[in-house]
Parts: C-alpha cells; sequence; structure tokens
C-alpha cells in the first residue's frame, strides 16, 4: 500500500462532523479541512457552526454548515441527503454531537435519561443510517464515533451518558462487521479529558477540579482538540483502511489508571 502525503489525503473528499461548532468536534472538521477534505458541520446553534466555518476558510479550507438537531432523524438524513445531492459524495462522518450532566440515577428524571440517550445514541444511528446509505452504495466510507472510556467502566454522575456510550460501542462493533466488505468502516475515538471550552468550564472549572482531575492521569496534562483530532484524522485516513470496529483510546493513560508505584518506589 502506498501511504498519502498526510497534508493532502483528504483532497477531494467530503466529511460530515456532527457537534462541529466547538471543541472536539471544531478540531476534527478543522484538521479534516487542514488535509484538503471538504467539511459540513452540524449543530443545532447556527453561531458557532458559523465561527468553525470562519476559522477554516480562513485558514484556506472548505467548510459549510447545516443546522440541524442529531435528535430530528428526517432533518439529519435530509441533511446528508442534501450533502451528497451538493458534493456528489460523503466519505466520512464524526458522530461528535452529545448531550450531558451530571446527575445520580435515583435523581435523574425519565426525560432527562431521554434528553442524553435521544442525542447521544439515537442521534449517532439517526446520522450513521443516513450516510451509510450514500457510503454503502459508493463501497466506501470511513464513521468514527467519539466517546468516552465510562462506555465500558461506567461513571457514577452519568448513567445516561454512560449507557448512551455503551451502546454506541456495540452499534459500532456490530456495524463494523455488517459492513467491513461494502467498503464501509466504522470505529470510535475515546477522548480523555481534553482542554475544551465546554469541558474546562463544566468539569474542571476551577484549580481544585483541575488537580484532581490531573492527579488521575498519568501523562500529567489534559489533551488539547488538536491531539484528538489527529488520532481521529487517523481513523478517518485510508491508512486506516483495514481497522474497523475498534476503539482507539486518546487519554493520556487516565482509563488504566496511575501506577501503584512511583518510579522511586520501585527501586530495589
Ligand atoms: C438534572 C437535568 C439537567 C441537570 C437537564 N435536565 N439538565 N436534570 N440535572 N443539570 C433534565 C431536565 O430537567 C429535563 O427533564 C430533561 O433533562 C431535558 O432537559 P432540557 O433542558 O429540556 O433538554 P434539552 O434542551 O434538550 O437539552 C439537552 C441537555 C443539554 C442534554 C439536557 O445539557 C444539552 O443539550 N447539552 C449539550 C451540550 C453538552 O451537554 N455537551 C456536553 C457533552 S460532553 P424534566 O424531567 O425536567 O422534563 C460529554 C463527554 C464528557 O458528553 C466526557 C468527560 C470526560
Amino acid at each position: 500500500m502506498i501511504i498519502p502525503d498526510i497534508r493532502e489525503e483528504f483532497n477531494g473528499k467530503v466529511a460530515v462532523v456532527t457537534g462541529g461548532g466547538s471543541g472536539i468536534g471544531r478540531a476534527i472538521a478543522q484538521r479534516y479541512a487542514a488535509a484538503g477534505g471538504k467539511v459540513v458541520v452540524v449543530g443545532r446553534r447556527e453561531e458557532p457552526l458559523v465561527e468553525t466555518v470562519r476559522l477554516i476558510t480562513e485558514a484556506g479550507g472548505a467548510a459549510n454548515y447545516i443546522s440541524c438537531d442529531v435528535r430530528d432523524a428526517q432533518g439529519l438524513a435530509e441533511a446528508i441527503n442534501g450533502v451528497v445531492e451538493r458534493e456528489g459524495r460523503i466519505d466520512a462522518l464524526v458522530n461528535n454531537a452529545a448531550g450531558n450532566f451530571i446527575a445520580n440515577g435515583e435523581d435523574l428524571s425519565p426525560n432527562g435519561w431521554k434528553a442524553v440517550i435521544d442525542i447521544v445514541l439515537n442521534g449517532t444511528f439517526f446520522a450513521t443510517h443516513a450516510a451509510a446509505q450514500h457510503m454503502l452504495a459508493a463501497g466506501t466510507g470511513s464513521i468514527l464515533n467519539v466517546i468516552a472510556t465510562y462506555a465500558w467502566h461506567g461513571h457514577p454522575g452519568t448513567v445516561h451518558s454512560a449507557a448512551a456510550k455503551g451502546g454506541i460501542v456495540a452499534m459500532t462493533r456490530t456495524l463494523a462487521v455488517e459492513w467491513a466488505a461494502r467498503g464501509v468502516r466504522v470505529n470510535c475515538i475515546a477522548p480523555g479529558p481534553t482542554e475544551t471550552e465546554g469541558a474546562s468550564a463544566a468539569l474542571w472549572g476551577n484549580e481544585t477540579a483541575r488537580a484532581k482531575v490531573l492527579d488521575g492521569v498519568p501523562a500529567g496534562r489534559f489533551a488539547s482538540p488538536a491531539e484528538i483530532a489527529e488520532s481521529a484524522s487517523y481513523l478517518l485516513s485510508p491508512r486506516a483502511d483495514y481497522v474497523t470496529g475498534e476503539v482507539m483510546v486518546v487519554d493520556g493513560g487516565q482509563w488504566l489508571g496511575k501506577s501503584v508505584y512511583t518510579k522511586e518506589e520501585t527501586k530495589a
């Protein structure tokens, strides 16, 4: 296999990124466009999407946006069909849109459960279903689902999000096998604590919280959105053509936990 020049590996290709108006979604969109691809960012609020498009076009890339709530299956299908009508193709789909809040299981209302399951699990399936119609017909495509390691180890206070992300892992593995012989790959990326505006404000908004999070990360630092986007772009690219049904954890070793012993303590 000839490895393409990664500076141009998405030339002539088209990606749809849900939740592309901020954080990791925006960084993935920027990375895809920087390697020559055209990106369509999808999200509920227009303003951040416009900003992503501005950042990409000012950097010389190609981008557009569509306002759509991923809970709206029909709206999402129309958006994705529209991309294919205009651009003639869809090569990549990144299911990054998410919704989350902290609530213990016993305090979570059925509506709160449903809101997060609808955005995260159902939204991922709706977009995947719509994009797959075109990708399977073309015999090529790459779908990447953004999850979290608590999909398998759980996370007190976010049973709705953990259940949704766990469902996405099962969905990924199932569809990866269904579609492997038809040229469509489906993978997940599980970022660790990443320095985005949203996460920084909601999850580690003060120095005590930051120190506590960092204490659980063997790498001793947060990820930058660009670092997560770098791994995402690998999974989306032809360099990963034989990778499907996989979960790539990009978390500085967080979920494996810190070593019980420090280097000093293990010295004889
Ligand atoms: C308890 C809450 C709540 C809260 C909402 N609800 N927020 N319950 N605590 N903080 C309940 C409401 O009371 C309501 O139930 C139900 O959830 C729906 O609320 P709405 O506000 O009507 O929903 P909606 O406007 O659709 O908003 C969806 C949302 C919201 C998920 C609740 O937070 C959202 O859209 N967030 C998008 C951005 C986001 O959260 N991004 C974070 C992703 S980060 P009742 O019973 O009252 O009707 C992530 C990964 C983290 O997921 C990784 C960490 C390492």
